[in-house]
């Protein structure tokens, strides 16, 4: 029987030299391993209170959203710069490689709405902290974080103390 972790490709030298890169289109594209995630990701949030899921493009769409359908939930979709019709606020951060803005809705959380956020892995923790910002200015209560990878050695986790974080995979 195979484990999530098998179905990980790890890339050296992508998308810049230094960088390994987990690839998770390895997972999705098997039926064994795209079920091992996102019921990976439902146990991670069996015992946990929450009444939407925000997830950041891209990926974090890809594994956000079946979960939020498979626990009767919406989804809320974090998007890079521009993308959003309506008012939104933003966020500008910096990422393993690169920076960007992110947005959301004004309206896509309501004041004391309880929020899981998915997304693929955390690197530097970046992006998840911009979207924690957000959702707290929008009034939301972040109740769990879960990713289905962690790259450890960055720290990200370091600029997530005091929420609840998960995850699938760790790489040291
Ligand atoms: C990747 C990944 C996470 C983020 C992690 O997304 O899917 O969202 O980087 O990095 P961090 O912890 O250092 O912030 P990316 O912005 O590359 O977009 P993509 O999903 O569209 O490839
Ligand atoms: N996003 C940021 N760093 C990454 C990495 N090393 N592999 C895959 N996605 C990433």
């Amino acid at each position: 029987m195979k484990k999530l972790e098998d179905y990980v490709r790890s890339i050296p030298d992508f998308p810049e030299p230094g960088i390994i890169f987990r690839d998770v289109t390895s997972i999705l594209q098997d039926a064994d391993g795209l079920h091992l995630a996102i019921e990976g990701l439902m146990e991670s949030l069996k015992d946990v209170d929450y009444d939407v899921v925000v997830g950041p493009e891209s990926r974090g769409f890809i594994f956000g959203v079946p979960v939020a359908y498979e626990a009767g939930k919406g989804f809320v979709p974090v998007r890079k710069k521009g993308k959003l019709p309506c008012e939104t606020i933003s966020a500008e951060y910096d990422l393993e490689y690169g920076s960007a803005v992110i947005e959301m809705h004004k309206d896509s959380i309501q004041p004391g709405q309880k929020v899981v956020i998915i997304d693929d892995l955390i690197a530097t923790g970046g992006t998840i902290e911009a979207i924690i910002g957000l959702i707290e200015q929008l009034g939301g209560q972040v109740v769990k974080i879960c990713f289905v990878m962690e790259l450890a050695g960055l720290k990200g986790r370091e600029k997530l103390s005091g929420y609840d974080v998960e995850s699938l995979i760790t790489y040291e």
